[in-house]
């Protein structure tokens, strides 16, 4: 039987562009290559990348037994921790995200319908008539509170306050490209002291650590029941022996949502506040949809809503994220797409390809939300949150407070963009964000 086509260019070649322009690397390949091929990144692995629907659903439908995703997350280790869940497989992953999703569905989500508006007021009401506004820290000063207090039920005092600084501060070090290099190259991880790559990472997270684990210590010793926090909950879980969660647990699936659940949002956010001001047709029509959402006595009702649902949506189409799911390491000899793979073959689910077939997104450099009002799209061919048994866990979350937070600043301030130049997306960590700064003003 066949196997996918390998990319002709250079190892490090190829690793390089892996680091430096993913998303043009993936396009130039999809070109040449089809919707599915094989590439050996440096001498770090060989990864098969797959954006035909009908393979992506092979994959997502396959048992979950049959892959395994936590050991090829190694690079968020140093980060997230053994425990967390996106570096778990098997028995222990399925555990964990079952007590894990409930608090960011349902009744539990909901009932943030009034705190997400409250953070979003609270944070714009500084911005002047006159001063530039930067718009990715005013997403990111959101989506983090809204993160801190889902997690921890914390919404102000001294610890809070130094744990949104030191959050920060780490993640805008780990985000650059040079960062995200660091992790194919061990040497560059090393703690040389304080001025060095890895001593400046050290340092960053041994502060953050000492925050965590104050704030598990001092819970454990009030334990209150009655919270609603994820912190409660996970206090209170015990597994099949009957033992509690270690304080080491703790702390990685705390850092786990800390980083997951703030910074993706955040910059889901920053486009769509660039789209929404840039095509001026797409504010006007969300604004009259608007209109009719009263935030006082349902800010639920926003799930509703077609038109402000189609633009986040394509938001997240256009520029997903989290552009590959999860990487697939098959366990045992599998067949997807029509060719043969073997135990520990790679596979990618590569969003951002999908998102871009021509043949079910005509145009797909166009911002254009209609699309998502004019047909339905399968979870195979519309995935911004992956699929299966790694699907994200704070998909419903993530688009509740997205709509939220933008209704929120829609309804409260005209803006305009201080740029007209549009903006790119460049690696972000694991992650694609805009290449600059997003700044507008309060319009006259
Ligand atoms: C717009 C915002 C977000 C985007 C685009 C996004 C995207 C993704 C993607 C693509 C995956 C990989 C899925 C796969 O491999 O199939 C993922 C996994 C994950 N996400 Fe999100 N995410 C977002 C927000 C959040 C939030 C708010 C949380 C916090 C609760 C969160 C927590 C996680 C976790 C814990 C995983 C790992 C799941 C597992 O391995 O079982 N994400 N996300």
């Amino acid at each position: 039987m066949a196997h996918p086509p390998v990319v002709s260019t250079p190892a490090a070649w190829n690793l390089l562009q892996w680091i430096v322009q993913p998303l043009g690397f993936l396009e130039h390949c999809a070109d040449r290559y089809g919707d599915c091929f094989t590439a050996t990144l440096g001498n770090v692995a060989r990864f098969t990348y797959f954006s035909d629907p009908a393979a992506i659903e092979q994959i997502f439908s396959t048992a979950s037994s049959q892959f395994e995703s936590g050991r090829a997350n190694m690079i968020l280790r140093r980060t997230l921790g053994d425990n967390s869940l996106l570096l778990l497989d098997g028995e222990a992953h399925k555990r964990q995200r079952q007590l894990l999703m409930p608090p960011f569905h349902g009744e539990r989500m909901r009932s943030y319908g009034a705190l997400i508006p409250a953070i979003t007021t609270a944070v714009t009401q500084t911005w002047q008539p006159g001063q530039p506004i930067w718009i990715r820290p005013a997403m990111q000063a959101i989506s983090l509170q809204v993160i801190l207090q889902a997690v921890f039920g914390l919404t102000s005092g001294q610890r809070y306050e130094d744990l949104k600084r030191s959050l920060y501060n780490m993640l805008e070090f780990t985000s650059n490209r040079f960062s995200f290099a660091t992790n194919f190259f061990p040497i560059l991880q090393r703690d040389f002291g304080a001025w060095s790559p890895g001593g400046q990472f050290n340092r960053l997270m041994a502060g953050i650590n000492e925050l965590l684990y104050a704030e598990i210590h001092d819970r454990r010793q009030s334990f209150d029941p009655d919270r609603s926090d994820i912190l409660t909950l996970l206090l209170a879980a015990r597994d099949e022996a009957g033992e509690p969660m270690s304080d080491g647990e703790l702390r990685d699936e705390l850092m786990t949502l800390l980083v997951a659940g703030h910074e993706t949002t955040a910059t889901a956010l920053t486009w769509a506040m660039d789209w929404i001001h840039r095509l001026p047709e797409v504010r006007q029509k969300l604004l009259s949809e608007l209109a009719s959402w009263d935030p006082e006595t349902d800010p639920s009702a926003i799930t509703k809503l077609p038109y402000l649902n189609a633009v986040c949506c394509e938001t997240l189409r256009i520029y997903p994220v989290g552009f590959i799911a999860q990487i697939r390491i098959a366990q045992a000899a599998v067949e997807i797409g029509g060719y043969p793979f073997k135990s520990y073959d790679m596979l990618i689910p590569c969003i951002y390809l999908v998102h871009h077939r021509p043949d079910l997104y005509p145009e797909p450099k166009q911002f254009r939300p209609e699309r998502f009002l004019e047909r339905q799209f399968s979870p195979y061919e519309y995935l911004p949150f992956g699929g299966s048994n790694r699907r994200c866990i704070g998909a419903a979350f993530a688009l509740f407070e997205m709509k939220l937070v933008l209704a929120t600043i829609l309804r409260q301030h005209r803006l305009e963009l201080l740029e007209s130049r549009p903006m790119q997306p460049i690696r972000r960590g694991v992650t694609i964000a805009p290449n600059r700064q997003l700044k507008m003003r309060l319009a006259a």
